[in-house]
């Protein structure tokens, strides 16, 4: 299985902005260690991955509706739904950005952290495909969200590594006037 039971340190900031009745997803849940986070904080929680053996970790989760599907063959499977919170880490597929954006509720919250260009220094991934420009989840996502927060640098722990992360908010005007930087609950 695909990293440590954990939940990332980016995610695990941004997770009490995030209602305990919240609506969220988690891409490429491998492990299902996000979305377990949420759904022990009460939320309703699909969790998507190609590899059907994640479902069956999720398994007892009764928070957690997985997906078995290939994001990156055939239609986006959340076409029409909208989530509070949406959550990508350890994982890139730009094709899907737009998605992401389009798949948030007014007032979402999309947490995405990922391997950054200079990772090749510390091992995998090291193929540039799979790492991040300087800045690029900024430019991609910068425009449409507020951004609460972005990061790009080396990390220790869980082992040393590159990374990039971001945490931003589909505020229309509405929203935005709301907007919280504590907790949610
Ligand atoms: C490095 S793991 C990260 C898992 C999880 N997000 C985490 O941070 O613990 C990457 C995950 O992406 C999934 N994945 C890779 N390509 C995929 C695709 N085309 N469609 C859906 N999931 C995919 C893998 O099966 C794997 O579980």
């Amino acid at each position: 299985m695909h990293g440590p039971d954990i939940a990332s340190a980016w995610v695990q900031r941004f997770a009490p902005l995030i209602a305990r009745d919240a609506n969220v997803l988690d891409v490429a849940c491998g492990n299902g260690r996000h979305a377990r986070l949420f759904a022990r904080r009460g939320c309703v929680v699909d969790a998507v991955d190609r590899d059907p053996a994640c479902g069956e970790l999720l398994a007892d989760e009764p928070n957690v509706r997985f997906l078995a599907a290939d994001l990156e063959e055939g239609p986006w499977p959340y076409a029409g739904r909208r989530f509070d919170a949406i959550v990508v880490a350890n994982y890139l597929h730009r094709p899907l950005f737009p998605q992401l954006v389009a798949s948030l509720a007014d007032g979402g919250v999309l947490i995405y952290e990922t391997f950054a260009a200079g990772n090749e220094r510390y091992g995998r991934p090291s193929n540039p495909d799979f790492l991040l420009k300087p800045r690029e989840l900024l430019d991609a996502f910068g425009v449409q969200l507020h951004v609460l927060a972005f990061e790009d640098g080396v990390v220790d722990a869980p082992r040393p590594a590159r990374i990039q992360r971001l945490c931003g908010v589909r505020a229309s005007a509405d929203a935005h006037e709301r907007l919280r930087l504590d907790a949610a609950d």
